[in-house]
C-alpha cells in the first residue's frame, strides 16, 4: 500500500514539475495539454491491463497471463498467486470429496443421505439397486414416496430409529431381505444404512429347518420305542412275541444310532480342514472293500459287477472317499428291488478325470427330485426310505465329501429304468 501511495505521489510530482516547466516556457495552453497527456498515459496503461485481465478471467487463464511492469505487475502477480492457491484448495477438496464418494460406493451396504425433509441428497449404487432408485432421477424426492412399504413408512413417521427395521422380499425379483436403520447427523439430517441380510436369513431358516427335522426324525423312533416298551411292560407276553418286540425295538434304536452317526459325520466334515492331495488311496483296494460290504448288505439278492478300467490312486482322505463310495453303493442296493443288477466302475475319462460310477436297475428318480437329493433329510418316498432305514443324510454327506475333494456328483436317472450316480474327480487328484 505504501509503495502504491509513494508511486502515486511520485507520478503527481513528475506531472506537476513537467506542467510548470511547460507553463513557464510555452504558456498555459501547452501546460494544460501536457498535463492531460501525462495523466492519460497511466490511465490508458491501466485500461489496457484491465482489458487483458477481463479477457483472462473470461477464458480462465489468469494464472498464465504475462505480467506487465510496474504497479500492475504487483497487482496481477498477487492476483495470480491468489487464484492459484484457491484452485489448489478447490482441487484438494474435490479430491477428498471424490475419495469419500468412492469409499461410500465401495461399501457393500446401501447408503442414503437424507435432508431435514427426508429427501434424498445422495445415495450409492447399492442403495439404487436395493430400492430400484435412480439417483439422477430421484434426487430430492422424499424417501417415503420411493420406498412405499407400510412398515417403512410407519418406521420413518415414528421418528424412533434406535432399532433397525427388517424388510423382506425387496430388491430385484423381490428376493432380498434388507435391514435398514436411520442415523441422525449434521443439522437434522439422516444417514439411512441398508444391509443385505438375505444369506443370514437363509442360514437362520436352514438352522430352524434342520433342528425341526432332527427333532422330527428322532421323535418318531422314540415314540415307537416307548410304545413297544409300554406293551412289553404291561402285557404278559409269550417269549416268542416278546423277542419279536425286542427285535423291533432294536431296529428303532438302530435308526436313531445311524441318524446320530450321520449327523456326527456331517459335523466332522464341516469342522475338518480340507483333505490334502498327497495321500494316495488305491482304487482297486477300495473296490474290493466295497464288493465285500455290498455282498453282505444284499444277501445275494442282487447281481453285481465291479470293474476297475484304469487302475489308479485317488489323492484324498481314505475314510471320506470310502464313506462316499459306500453310500452310493448302499443306496443302489437299498432302492433296487431283489434280483436287480448293480454295476460299479472306476475309469479315467478322455480329459483324465477319475470317474467312480454306480448304476442300478432300480426304480429311478423323477427329474423334479434330482436337484434336491443332496439336501439334508430329503427323501423321494419317505415311507419307502424309512422302511430301508434311510435318514436322508447319505447323499448330503456324499456331496460334502465330493466338494472337499473338488469332485462333482452327477446324477442321471430314468424313472422305471434305473439310476447312475457318478463322482467325477479332477485330474489333480489322480495318481497313476
Ligand atoms: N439308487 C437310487 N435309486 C433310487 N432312489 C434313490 C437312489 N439313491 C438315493 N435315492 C433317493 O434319494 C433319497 C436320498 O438318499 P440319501 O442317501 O441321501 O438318503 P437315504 O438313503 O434315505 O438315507 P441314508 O443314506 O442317510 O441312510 C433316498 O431317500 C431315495 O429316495
Ligand atoms: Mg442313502
Amino acid at each position: 500500500m505504501i509503495s502504491a501511495l509513494s508511486r502515486f505521489i511520485f507520478l503527481i510530482c513528475v506531472v506537476l514539475i513537467i506542467s510548470f516547466i511547460t507553463l513557464y516556457n510555452w504558456g498555459a495552453q501547452w501546460a494544460i495539454l501536457t498535463t492531460v497527456a501525462l495523466i492519460s498515459i497511466p490511465l490508458v496503461y491501466s485500461y489496457i491491463n484491465l482489458a487483458r485481465l477481463q479477457k483472462a478471467i473470461q477464458t480462465d487463464s489468469v494464472e498464465s497471463m504475462s505480467l506487465p511492469s510496474g504497479f500492475w505487475e504487483e497487482v496481477l502477480f498477487r492476483l495470480q498467486r491468489l487464484v492459484k492457491s484457491l484452485k489448489q484448495r478447490m482441487l484438494s477438496i474435490e479430491q477428498q470429496h471424490d475419495h469419500f464418494i468412492e469409499a461410500f460406493q465401495a461399501s457393500p451396504n446401501g447408503i442414503l443421505m437424507l435432508d431435514q425433509n427426508d429427501q434424498i441428497e445422495w445415495c450409492n449404487a447399492i442403495a439404487e439397486r436395493f430400492f430400484g432408485l435412480n439417483f439422477k432421477r430421484d434426487a430430492l424426492q422424499r424417501i417415503n414416496f420411493l420406498i412405499r412399504r407400510p412398515e417403512f413408512i410407519q418406521y420413518i413417521n415414528k421418528r424412533n430409529f434406535e432399532e433397525p427395521l427388517l424388510l423382506e422380499r425387496m430388491g430385484p425379483n423381490s428376493s432380498l431381505s434388507l435391514l435398514l436403520q436411520l442415523f441422525p447427523f449434521g443439522n437434522q439430517r439422516h444417514l439411512l444404512l441398508v444391509q443385505n441380510v438375505t444369506d443370514l436369513q437363509k442360514i437362520d431358516a436352514m438352522r430352524r429347518d434342520f433342528v425341526a427335522n432332527v427333532s422330527h426324525e428322532m421323535r418318531t423312533p422314540i415314540t415307537v420305542l416307548m410304545g413297544f416298551l409300554e406293551t412289553v411292560q404291561t402285557l404278559d407276553l409269550e417269549k416268542g412275541q416278546r423277542d419279536q418286540y425286542f427285535d423291533m425295538m432294536m431296529s428303532q434304536a438302530q435308526r436313531m444310532k445311524s441318524l446320530v452317526e450321520d449327523l456326527l459325520t456331517l459335523a466332522n466334515l464341516e469342522a475338518n480342514s480340507l483333505p490334502a492331495a498327497t495321500n494316495g488311496v488305491n482304487v482297486e483296494t477300495l473296490m474290493a472293500l466295497l464288493r465285500n460290504d455290498a455282498e453282505a448288505l444284499s444277501k445275494g439278492k442282487h447281481s453285481f459287477s465291479f470293474k476297475v478300467e484304469d487302475p489308479s490312486s485317488l489323492l484324498g482322505d481314505e475314510r471320506e472317499i470310502l464313506s462316499a463310495f459306500s453310500n452310493l453303493v448302499s443306496n443302489a442296493i437299498r432302492y433296487t428291488p431283489d434280483s436287480g443288477a448293480i454295476d460299479v466302475s472306476w475309469k479315467l475319462n478322455t480329459e483324465g478325470q477319475g470317474e467312480f460310477s454306480v448304476t442300478d436297475s432300480g426304480p429311478g428318480i423323477a427329474s423334479e427330485h434330482i436337484s434336491r437329493l443332496t439336501e439334508r433329510f430329503y427323501r423321494v418316498d419317505r415311507s419307502r426310505s424309512r422302511d430301508t432305514g434311510g435318514t436322508g443324510l447319505g447323499l448330503a454327506i456324499v456331496k460334502h465329501i465330493a466338494s472337499r475333494h473338488q469332485a462333482q456328483l452327477i446324477i442321471e436317472s430314468t424313472p422305471g429304468k434305473g439310476s447312475t450316480f457318478i463322482l467325477r474327480f479332477p485330474k489333480e487328484r489322480i495318481a497313476l
